[in-house]
């Protein structure tokens, strides 16, 4: 029983942006709860055939229809793949993702704006037509170890690629490899009613009981020591010396996915805890890390 990387090649590029593979729209569900902040949505593109192949914790470039103000076709955005490589029917033939929309005030006029691609993946119909290029990414790939420790940090929609590794590791309709091993997911969202997944999250839970420890670091509802927003780098601060302990194990990796902004917090919560362990280096120790392909980060 082997695991992702190395029984299976990577699929990479398989279609390209002057050639896009055309998917449709077939499940378009908002998953955040009345009360919640903003809107984001599951949304599950069914794929023509099954020549376009990805594996968990990759993503996917979506290009969206028209064009911009200069007239020229609108440029691709990524999304990260929330699906596992099977997708959510099991069928090869579906891909998965997590898109929250982008809504702002404009800083000039005010206005409300609404991103585009964004909008047109929140705002598709069942059947109706996406342009799909990939799948991208061979890094930030769940390990071949089946006993490893997978530690996950998301804020908001950079849950999507824990969803597949979630999926995948521990429900073996997902699966066609056994993994033994233990998880953790830290999650930043600003509200209860934001918790995405929240169903799936406690069915993978009980599943599995103690080999997936979940904690929320819910923004808007909870205080950190110092008396402001809890964010999920509180969070971390908290588990530090946990964390740090896992990270001398070999076969301990961490995957961080979402707003950049968390990075700076979770160093400097881990490098507290590598200073308190004897005065070691954080950062000389994550560099080793990242080149054993045991730290990976995916922000934007
Ligand atoms: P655009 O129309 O491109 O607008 C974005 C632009 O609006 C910004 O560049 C900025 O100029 C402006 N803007 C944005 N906010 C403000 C503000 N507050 N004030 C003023 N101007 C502002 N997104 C997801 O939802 N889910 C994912 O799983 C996901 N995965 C990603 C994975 C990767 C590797 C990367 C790089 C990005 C990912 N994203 C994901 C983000 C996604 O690619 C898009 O950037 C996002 O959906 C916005 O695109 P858009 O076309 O809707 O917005
Ligand atoms: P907040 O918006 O209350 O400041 P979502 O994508 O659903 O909005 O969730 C993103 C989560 O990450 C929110 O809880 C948001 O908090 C939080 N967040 C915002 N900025 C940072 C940051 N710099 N570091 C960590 N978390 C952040």
């Amino acid at each position: 029983m082997a695991q992702s990387k190395t029984t299976t090649s990577i699929p990479v590029n398989l279609y390209r942006p002057d050639q896009p593979l055309i998917g449709q729209c077939l499940m378009n569900e908002r998953i955040v709860h009345p009360g919640a902040v903003g809107d984001v949505r599951h949304i599950i593109l069914r794929l023509p055939d099954k020549s376009f192949r990805y594996i968990e914790g990759q993503s996917i470039g979506i290009i969206p229809p028209g064009t911009d103000s200069k007239g020229k076709p609108h440029k691709l955005r990524l999304y990260s793949i929330a699906s596992t490589r099977h997708g959510d029917h099991g069928d090869d033939r579906t891909v998965s993702l997590c898109v929250r929309l982008l809504e702002y005030a404009h800083p000039e006029t005010g206005e409300t704006v609404f991103g585009t691609c964004s909008s047109h993946l929140c705002n598709l119909q069942p059947d109706d037509e996406v342009q799909i290029v990939g799948p991208v990414g061979n890094s930030f790939l769940l390990p071949d170890d089946p006993n490893a420790t997978i530690i996950m940090m998301a804020t908001g929609t950079g849950i999507a690629p824990f969803r597949a590794f979630m999926w995948r590791m521990f429900d073996e309709y997902h699966a066609d490899y056994k993994f033994n091993g233990n998880a953790m997911l830290f999650f930043g969202i600003p509200t209860t009613a934001n918790i995405l997944y929240r169903n799936e999250l406690e069915y993978l839970q009980d599943l599995v009981r103690t080999r997936l420890t979940i904690g929320y670091a819910i923004s808007r509802e909870q205080k950190n020591i110092k008396g402001g927003k809890m964010y999920i780098q509180d969070l971390i601060a908290d588990y530090s010396t946990v964390l740090w302990h896992l990270l001398q194990r070999k076969n301990t990796y961490v995957y961080i996915c979402g707003l950049k902004g968390m990075e700076g917090g979770i160093n400097e919560a881990l490098s507290q805890a590598a200073l308190e362990d004897g005065g070691a280096n954080w950062a000389e120790y994550q560099k080793q890390l990242k080149k054993a392909g045991r730290w990976h980060v995916e922000t934007y």
